[in-house]
């Protein structure tokens, strides 16, 4: 069994498209070491984060996750145990939403491809479910 939390927030107007991949890179070399993975959404200054891994490497990461003061009004969308890891190879995706309109296109494509990518059981889980519609949505309403 794997944890799994999806959540919202928003970023601080300091929070710059530039520092945020510096964080990741970061995050990324963190969550290998705990085993997390996932992905996170960037869309009119709005995030969507997936993250996946132990219970309690979930459950310590999205406490600091929470109180992280470079975003706020931290929503949890879903936290559950679940069977699937979806894209389990990932440490951290990012995806950018919010450059201009070829930004916007590419970025576009490769969500498509990354829904894709996913195997039949994963598409049937909710976090899958769950991630998906609420991605959709965010970038529906800000592009
Ligand atoms: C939107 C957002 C997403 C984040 N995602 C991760 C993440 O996936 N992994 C991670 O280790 N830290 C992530 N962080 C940073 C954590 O809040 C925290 O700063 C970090 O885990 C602390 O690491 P340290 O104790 O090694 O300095 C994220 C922060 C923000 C604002």
């Amino acid at each position: 069994m794997y944890y799994s939390v999806i959540y919202q927030s928003k970023a601080q107007d300091n929070f710059s498209p530039k520092d945020i991949e510096l964080m990741l890179i970061k995050a990324k070399r963190k969550n290998k070491k705990h085993k997390i993975t996932g992905c996170i959404v960037y869309s009119g200054n709005k995030f969507i984060q997936m993250i996946q891994g132990p219970k309690q490497e979930i459950t310590d990461l999205y406490k600091d996750i929470k109180a992280d003061n470079r975003h706020f009004s931290v929503i949890t969308l879903l936290e559950k145990a679940s069977k699937e890891k979806i894209w389990s190879d990932w440490s951290m995706a990012m995806l950018n939403f919010s450059g201009g309109s070829k930004q916007v296109m590419s970025s576009r494509i490769l969500l498509e491809s990354y829904f894709e990518t996913a195997n039949k059981a994963e598409k049937k889980s909710e976090v899958f479910e769950v991630l998906r519609s609420n991605v959709l949505d965010l970038i529906n309403e800000s592009n």
